[in-house]
């Protein structure tokens, strides 16, 4: 008797149903008036009376199993869930979707990182910015072309609120509130108004850097743009500066790097010259830092700036620049492990 009840009870801890039915079935196949249990308390009457004490708790405890392992059951069918779910910790995870980076945004981040590496901090300005930060104390002398219509979106009718068409507004702004040494770079968005092709878009990304302090000079200027490259394109990499102006540098010049494409052989990208221009940079002018009362006399500082467009454009292979405002996920997913 005793071991038809241990039989039965580890029958009834494993039973398993998969619909509500299955869980009245076994109710009436165990519990039931006719029951397997109840059957149990038929058969007891012919247990000797010695025996009586163990058999008959046993079997009590048999009932109490069914009925809590069927209440169990239909529970769970009752609420919703299949038995078990979600606690069967051998089911593969469901991954959900990250969103990706921004080409634009890996490629200014890494920039970010290695101007870090060498004590550059970074700092922000407004995108709506005023005539005195965009150009006046920029060097710009009034009649210059840069300031015409022509390049500028001006904001209402006032020509002294205006959308940034370069980062060096920044320089200004963080001069006029901090005496050197200054150390830093500056991300953002600028705009112009220019035809939007493949190549050029009123929209788009520079970042500038910052160097003022005692004794800084040209040496320095060319031995952190060298680092910079280096970083930035692979040890390999060599720089060239070109004679140029910026009404806010003094002496100007132009960046090149050695194609990173053909490594300097000539390709299409380099249009056969080996360099790519990447930067535009110089001596801060003298006339800028009084601006911003700071001592010519004593300090000096060199600046630069670069879009980060064709630098993203460079590094991935990207033939047009519109691809980057369009926001086509096509486009943007081929980011994602990045
Ligand atoms: N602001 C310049 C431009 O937009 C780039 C530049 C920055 C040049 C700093 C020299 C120094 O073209």
């Amino acid at each position: 008797m005793l071991e038809k009840i241990k039989a039965l009870q580890q029958e009834i801890a494993t039973v398993k149903a998969s619909t509500l039915e299955d869980v009245d079935a076994l109710r009436i196949k165990y519990i039931s008036k006719k029951g397997k249990v109840s059957q149990l308390f038929a058969e007891f009457k012919s247990v000797p009376p010695e025996l009586k004490k163990e058999v008959g708790k046993a079997i009590n405890d048999l009932k109490l199993l069914a009925q809590e392992r069927i209440n169990q059951l239909r529970e769970t069918f009752e609420s919703g869930l299949e038995e078990g779910a979600g606690t069967d910790l051998t089911r593969p995870g469901e991954s959900m979707k990250l969103g990706a980076r921004h080409p634009l945004a890996i490629v200014r981040n890494e920039i970010i990182d290695i101007f870090g590496r060498i004590g550059f901090t970074v700092a922000e300005g407004p995108e709506i910015e005023d005539d005195w930060h965009n150009f006046s104390a920029l060097n710009f002398p009034p009649e210059h072309p840069a300031r015409d219509m022509q390049d500028t979106f001006f904001i209402q009718k006032d020509p002294d609120v205006l959308l940034r068409t370069h980062t060096s507004g920044v320089q200004i702004r963080v001069m006029e509130r901090t005496q050197p040494p200054i150390r830093a770079i500056f991300p953002g968005r600028v705009f112009r108004n220019e035809a939007i092709s493949a190549r050029s878009h009123c929209i788009f990304h520079q970042i500038e850097g910052l160097y003022v302090d005692e004794n800084v000079s040209f040496a320095d200027l060319k031995q952190t743009l060298l680092y910079f490259a280096k970083e930035l394109f692979g040890e390999d990499t060599k720089i060239r500066l070109r004679p140029s102006y910026f009404p806010f540098t003094e002496p100007s010049a132009e960046m090149d790097v050695s194609c990173s494409i053909c490594g300097g052989k000539g390709c299409n990208v380099c249009k056969y010259t080996g360099w790519l221009e990447i930067l535009g940079c110089g001596m801060v002018d003298p006339n800028v830092l009084e601006n911003c009362h700071i001592d010519s006399r004593k300090y000096t500082g060199f600046a630069f700036g670069m879009g980060i467009e064709r630098i993203t454009m460079l590094r991935y292979g990207i033939k047009d620049i519109r691809h980057f405002f369009e926001n086509d996920v096509r486009f943007l997913r081929q980011f994602e492990s990045a």
